[in-house]
């Protein structure tokens, strides 16, 4: 058996943790990550059938018993990853009642997954159910992103419209735009809910006042959608209270999704 800490999905959580926590996007212990794993990615690593401890979720996702996870820990620090990875990270397998997480592997001060859990594996499936090569979801607090969502309408339409205005090719990253949900306590099962809900129509969900989520097929496709979207919150931010002069027209949009053959959710451009 190898050791988990060469296991390339080990390496590449750990050092996006630390990248987002240089980014600013990851202050004390925000941030959170989730990687849907194939069982045998992690045979040449780890027993399957070793559960060292058994944590009920509090909610119950019936489709997704079996599957394993890779997730951060709830309340660690992301700068501190690199330097102990099975303090902060940990990997389960949901069981059969489709409410426990069988811990196989992490969380070794006796600790858990992130309190954001119902987010993170309810946007599993409603991800997995319009992508089944969807494997990750990501959440941190970027800076201009939760500055926008202050002096921003929170309409999506109007909010994905901005964005799209502030970079050429953010069209082309996000066609499917940024959904938004009312501001809510989080680490909670309503909040995951709701953002599931949203992560059916688009791979990012934004937080009002809180943070950002993303999805993707891997840790790179989640973290260059949050990347480009905090980009654009950052350049909506640097000329909000300037004359604006010239900017992207829904002409200009329209003509980039043909260039990209993407197409944005009807009616959000104007025709
Ligand atoms: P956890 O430490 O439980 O992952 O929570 C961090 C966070 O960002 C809450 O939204
Ligand atoms: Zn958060």
């Amino acid at each position: 058996m190898h050791s988990i800490t060469e296991a390339p999905f080990i390496t590449e959580i750990t050092r996006i943790c630390t990248n987002m926590y240089s980014l600013g996007w990851d202050e004390r212990n925000a941030g959170n990550i989730s990687v849907l794993l194939d069982e045998e990615e992690i045979t040449p690593y780890l027993d399957k059938d070793r559960i060292l401890r058994t944590v009920p979720t509090g909610f119950k996702v019936p489709s997704l018993a079996g599957k394993y996870f890779l997730c951060t820990a709830a309340g660690k620090y992301f700068k501190n990853t690199q330097y102990d990875a099975a303090l902060n990270l940990g990997i389960f397998r949901i069981l059969e009642d489709g409410e426990t997480a069988g811990i196989l592997w992490g969380y070794s001060d006796g600790g858990q997954f992130t309190s954001e859990l119902p987010a993170h594996l309810m946007s599993h499936v409603s991800r997995l159910s319009v992508d089944q090569k969807n494997r990750v979801i990501l959440h941190c607090h970027p800076l201009n992103l939760i500055a926008m969502t202050y002096v921003h309408s929170l309409d999506e339409r109007e909010f994905s419209r901005t964005l799209w205005k502030m970079e050429t090719e953010c069209v082309f990253v996000f066609p499917d735009g940024v959904r938004v949900i009312p501001w809510m306590v989080c680490g909670t099962n309503k909040i995951g809910e709701a953002t599931a809900e949203k992560m059916k129509l688009s791979r990012i969900v934004v937080w009002p006042h809180h943070g950002i989520y993303g999805a993707g097929r891997s840790i790179d496709d989640a973290f260059g959608l949050v990347e480009t979207v905090e980009k654009a919150a950052a350049v909506y931010l640097k000329i909000a209270h300037l004359p604006v002069k010239q900017t992207l027209t829904d002409e200009n949009l329209h003509m980039l999704e043909k260039r990209f053959n993407v197409k944005t959710p009807e009616g959000w451009l104007e025709p």
